[in-house]
């Protein structure tokens, strides 16, 4: 009969829990919960008859400590145990997984290194990515969150919000505003680390995300909260056409590729967020107090990294990287300015599906 208390006090800390933005239903874990407590007390009532009340006590005491300390040990804790930066994964996975990306992946490594090497910021790292679709803005969010936590995405303290997803009706942006606020404040709380990436800023209604401005300035506290320590990533396709013109300008002249600079993209790119009623930023006091520490453009895909992409896919699926398939699957995409057809439509989307045809 001990076994099975064991085997109760053991199974117990597998049912935790990951925190949701409002609006997701939590209920599916409240379920679990419940259900583990009626199970553990039907079980038990039948138990405590086969033991005398002092080894009863004794027994579920020293089970409950047990299943605590084990709960704490698996349990995602906001402590060193959990996050730690690894500068060096990070450079090289920015190195061998992300293609054709030498601006951002210079701005990001340089922006995440000084930050989490600095043990007082001054003020929470702030990045926004910009680009055409498909180039690598989430899968670039993803490494960051896979450098600083060992739980990488699924981590208890990286938080996601979808514009369509959390803010679709722009008749409640008076709600939207004061939970997100409430969200930001409650998270943060909890874990000075935290990170939080806004996805589709595009189609965020403008003005929403000057609610969480404070929290992005240079404040030590705010309501006895310190934002210093967190990450706040936008992403969007704002800016993305005017990316691509200058990327097309250098392959037109002959240029290498590489040979672009943030200085060639910068003017663009800020103009056609701050002054674009589309991007999510139109003229947000965010920008005009320069509170977006950078602005990272993201270049359209050429036919060769999707190739890249389609070799990485394979080896990401345990299969022999076949250069053939590769070939084929990049071929099978669309590729733009008509004429031309030197950047890839969908970037390097849909090349996991693609792949299902040919392997
Ligand atoms: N530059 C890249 N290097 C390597 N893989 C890439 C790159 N761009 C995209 N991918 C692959 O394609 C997938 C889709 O890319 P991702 O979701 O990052 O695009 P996105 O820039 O966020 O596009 P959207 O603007 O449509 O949201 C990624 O999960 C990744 O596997
Ligand atoms: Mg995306």
């Amino acid at each position: 009969m001990l076994s099975v208390v064991f085997f109760l006090v053991l199974s117990f800390p597998f049912y935790s829990t990951k925190t949701s933005y409002a609006g997701n239903n939590p209920s599916g874990s409240t379920m679990k919960v419940s259900h583990i407590c009626l199970w553990v007390t039907l079980t038990f009532s039948g138990l405590v008859n086969a033991f005398d009340p002092i080894t009863t006590t004794v027994v579920v005491g020293v089970g409950a400590a047990l299943g605590r300390t084990i709960f704490n040990y698996f349990k995602e804790t906001c402590d060193p145990k959990w996050i730690a930066y690894n500068a060096t994964g990070l450079k090289t996975d920015l190195d061998n997984k992300l293609f054709g990306q030498h601006i951002a992946s210079r701005i990001i490594l340089k922006a995440v290194n000084g930050f989490m090497s600095n043990p007082n910021p001054k003020k929470p790292l702030v990045l926004s990515l910009h680009g055409w679709t498909g180039t690598g803005k989430n899968f670039v969010s993803q490494l960051i969150a896979e450098s600083v936590y060992a739980e990488g995405m699924h981590s208890r303290f990286v938080h996601v919000f979808t514009s369509t997803l959390h803010f679709p009706h722009a008749e409640h942006m008076a709600t939207y505003k004061s939970q997100l606020q409430q969200w930001v404040r409650g998270n943060v709380t909890n874990c000075e680390r935290s990170m939080f990436i806004f996805d589709e800023m595009d189609k965020m209604h403008p003005g929403l995300i000057d609610s969480i401005k404070p929290y992005l300035d240079y404040y030590e506290k705010l309501d006895g909260v310190s934002y210093r320590k967190s990450i706040f990533i936008f992403l969007s396709n704002a800016g993305g056409d005017g990316i691509i013109q200058t990327a097309l300008e250098f392959w037109k002249a002959g240029k290498n590729r590489e040979e672009i600079e943030l200085k060639d993209l910068e003017t663009t790119l800020s103009l056609s967020v701050f002054n674009n009623n589309k991007s999510g930023f139109f003229r947000t006091s965010l920008i005009d107090k320069n509170l977006v520490d950078f602005f990272v453009p993201f270049l359209p895909l050429e036919y060769q990294h999707v190739v890249q992409c389609a070799m990485a896919e394979m080896k990401a699926r345990n299969l022999e990287p076949n250069p053939d398939v590769a070939d084929q699957v990049a071929r099978d995409l669309v590729y733009f300015p008509k004429s031309e057809r030197v950047f890839s439509v969908k970037g390097c989307k849909t090349i996991e599906s693609k792949l299902d045809f040919y392997t």
